[in-house]
């Protein structure tokens, strides 16, 4: 077996154990440990996707993408203020795809990756399983740039992954902050993977990002995006990859030679949702219910004497009572329906857990029982 395959799986089976389970799975109680939005769907998105699915070409596709969708892509970056063509676009099997390319061909066994901690498990997981040493930032930290500046002196990272705003915390990379970190990578030689999967419901307008720098023609940067956060739809297995057009190319040749093409249904329907003439208030109708939810279910934890540190993207990030007693959450019960949360360890910081209040009314109904009377939201 390859060292990636088997560091991979021993890891599973320790400390990230459980964490690809399935969140469907046994258990009666509700789910708030994945983090996703499920939220009732316009009816025009569930047209717009048979409409897609019916158009679809239904053979091998161009592996970079259906160009109809990169150039869809690149419009929709363009309303934002960002010029990029159809060559600066990868389209991936979601963002997961187009982080674990773009690192597998940044990356050699040894070389040091600096990682944000608390972050999401994967790119540790990805670290370990590719023999790199793992170097960390504390994404909450008052000076992130000094500290980062830090970590390039002393570990010589190949690779810096930025992911604003931060899953679990919350934390997000102000514009500003993004552009002197760009520099300092410039001048260390690192590469910048930006996860920014949450920018859309970022606090801060307009949201940090390596757009700019990208777009002025800064190299080794690449951006990474998905329909997953954007538009709601994790099932759908779209992501972007936006990078100058020779890494672009580069990672095509990676990706495809082992995933041909991404899903041609998949991708049509991605263009048909966002060439829709509603696609932008949907995306601001989730950002809504996003600070809705993230208010109102912190209010409620905080009524039951949790300690929620902070609150973003999708998440809450609450302090473990548990752990003063060696243990950690794993479940929480409020009164209603049992709760499954993430445990902090997942994301590098034990004493904590992380739950995803991006639920249905009747489900949030159904754990915090309180909460029918005191919602007095419009979603
Ligand atoms: C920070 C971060 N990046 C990437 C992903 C993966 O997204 P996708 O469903 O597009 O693969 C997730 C999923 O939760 C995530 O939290």
């Amino acid at each position: 077996m390859h060292d990636y395959a088997s560091r991979l799986l021993a890891a599973s089976e320790k400390e990230f154990a459980g964490y690809q389970g399935s969140a469907t799975a046994a258990s009666s109680a509700a789910d708030l440990s994945t983090g996703e939005i499920r939220i009732e769907r316009p009816d025009w998105l569930e047209s717009a996707i048979v409409s897609g699915a019916q158009r679809a070409p239904l053979g091998y596709v161009d592996p970079q993408g259906l160009v109809g969708l990169r150039k869809q892509y690149a419009s929709f970056l363009s309303n934002a203020g960002y010029h990029f063509d159809e060559g600066n676009v990868l389209v991936t099997y979601g963002a997961k795809e187009a982080l674990w390319v773009a690192l597998i061909a940044n990356t050699d066994e040894g070389h040091a990756v600096l990682l944000p901690r608390p972050g999401w498990t994967q790119y540790y997981l990805w670290a370990q399983a590719l023999g790199a040493r793992a170097h960390f930032y504390d994404p909450r930290i008052g000076n992130l740039v000094a500290e980062i500046a830090a970590l390039f002196d002393q570990a010589r990272p190949s690779v810096l992954i930025l992911n604003s705003p931060n899953n679990p915390t919350g934390a997000e990379i102000s514009e500003r902050d993004f552009a002197s970190i760009v520099e300092l990578a410039a001048h260390y030689q690192v590469s910048i993977l930006s996860d920014e999967v949450y920018r859309y419901y970022a606090l801060q307008r307009p949201a940090g990002s390596v757009l700019g720098p990208l777009q002025a023609g800064t190299s080794r940067l690449l951006y990474v995006d998905s329909l997953s956060k954007m538009l709601g739809l994790a099932g759908l297995r779209i992501g972007f990859l936006l990078a100058d057009r020779g890494m672009v190319k580069k990672l095509e040749v990676v990706r495809s030679s082992f995933g041909s093409c991404v899903s041609a249904v998949a991708q049509t329907i991605a263009q048909e949702l966002l060439s829709h003439d509603q696609c932008l208030s949907w995306i601001d109708q989730i950002d809504r219910v996003c600070r809705q939810r993230l208010s109102t279910v912190g209010e409620r934890l905080r009524s039951h004497g949790y300690e929620v540190e902070s609150a973003g993207a999708l998440y809450l990030w609450v302090r473990d009572p548990l752990a003063a007693h060696g243990q950690c959450t794993g479940q929480i019960v409020l009164g209603g329906t049992p709760a499954r949360v993430a445990p902090g360890h997942l994301f590098g910081r034990p004493g904590y857990f992380r739950l995803c209040p991006i639920r249905d009314r009747h489900v949030l109904a159904s754990v915090f029982p309180e909460q029918q009377s005191h919602e007095k939201e419009k979603v």
